[in-house]
């Protein structure tokens, strides 16, 4: 049965956390990595199981011990991926690619394909990985990260920050228009687009250091090599993704999508926007996670009602009134 979802840190304070028991290790043939730089890290350092094959639980805990993640926003998060793309039954989720190693699947149209599968979870513009319509959706591209190099000297002397992570997503957001005729940016990709934006200034910045500015060779150490920097300290207190408002006030856009053609985007007024966070759970639920199982029963069932419930119970805290749906009977 699916673990407990863990709880919050007890001690937020800064700490060493590329320490001696988690020294950092190339990756092995068989070890799966993906589109997420966090995840990616902490399993090269051990944190994570080293074969990037891990539960819920394991994820959570590893995101507020290495970085200081929010519970609520590790839960969220971690549940809404492992609905879409981890194998419920077994409660083990793959942070790259399909792997055996999850145990046997569900039938489809579930998909268990780990956090790569394109546009469940994983979307288009991302900051240092290609849309999956124009190439690969999980591996560093160097081309990108020049292109962010270039937006952190013209806009922030050097660094990454929030009006870095502004002006270069907005970036992004228009090559995507002109380039990717799939792209799509409704809801939840409207939300993950801009948190894992400001990811970088919350989490890859050394704890000691206060003035949110990223450095660049310690971006390219995460976002590339899966490496924290040499003596990298956790942030000091825990944290989760309020500042990705403010990224997106920079050039705000509405939820939309391309269709059929590059050069046409078309707002969608059903979508959540990033104003209705309930929307998000709610839509989450019923649009991706009740297509990929439409009629589940046994095992499965009580399997997915029991990660939904983890995902609903990550929420009501930051969205009052916001009613739980149940696809599958409460
Ligand atoms: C991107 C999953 C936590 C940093 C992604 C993506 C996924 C993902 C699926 C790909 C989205 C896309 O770009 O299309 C998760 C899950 C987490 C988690 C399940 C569990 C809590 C974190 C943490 C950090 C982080 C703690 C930072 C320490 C990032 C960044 C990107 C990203 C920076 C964008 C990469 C880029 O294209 O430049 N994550 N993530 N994530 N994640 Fe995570
Ligand atoms: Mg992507």
């Amino acid at each position: 049965p699916p673990g407990k979802p863990p709880g919050p840190l007890k001690d937020t304070s800064s700490k060493l956390v590329n320490d001696a028991r988690h020294p950092w290790k190339p990756v092995r043939p068989s070890d799966q990595r993906g589109p997420c730089p966090g995840l990616n890290t902490l399993a090269s350092h051990g944190w994570l199981p080293r074969n990037g094959i891990a539960t819920p639980a394991q994820i959570i805990t590893a995101v507020q011990e290495g970085y200081n993640m929010e519970n609520d926003l590790a839960r969220f998060v971690t549940y809404a991926a492992h609905l879409v793309d981890g194998n419920v039954v077994t409660d083990l989720l793959s942070i790259g690619g399909k792997s055996k190693l999850t145990g046997p699947a569900p039938p489809p149209p579930a998909i268990v394909g780990g956090l790569n599968t394109h546009a469940v979870f994983e979307g288009d513009a991302s900051n240092t990985r290609s849309d999956a319509f124009l190439g690969n959706n999980h591996e560093f591209n160097e081309t990108l990260f020049d292109q962010l190099v270039g937006y952190a000297n013209k806009y922030g002397a050097g660094k990454y920050n929030v009006t870095v992570a502004g002006e270069f997503k907005w970036r992004r957001i228009q090559d995507s228009i002109a380039t990717n005729p799939e792209f799509n940016l409704l809801s939840p990709r409207i939300f993950t687009v801009y948190a894992e934006a400001v990811f970088p200034i919350n989490f890859f910045i050394d704890g000691r250091q206060t003035d949110r500015q990223l450095d660049l060779d310690d971006a390219r150490s995460f976002l590339q090599n899966m490496r924290f920097p040499d003596d990298f300290h956790r942030r000091n207190g825990s944290i989760g993704a309020d500042e990705m408002r403010d990224i997106a006030a920079i050039h705000p856009i509405n939820p939309g999508r391309n269709v059929g053609k590059v050069n046409n985007y078309v707002e969608d007024p059903t979508s959540a926007g990033l104003a209705d966070s309930c929307k998000l759970y709610s839509s989450f639920v019923t649009d991706i996670v009740q297509k990929l199982y439409p009629a589940p029963t046994g095992n499965l069932r009580k399997a997915l009602k029991i990660n939904l419930d983890y995902f609903y119970n990550s929420i009501p805290v930051t969205i009052p009134g916001c009613a739980q749906v149940f696809p599958y009977g409460s």
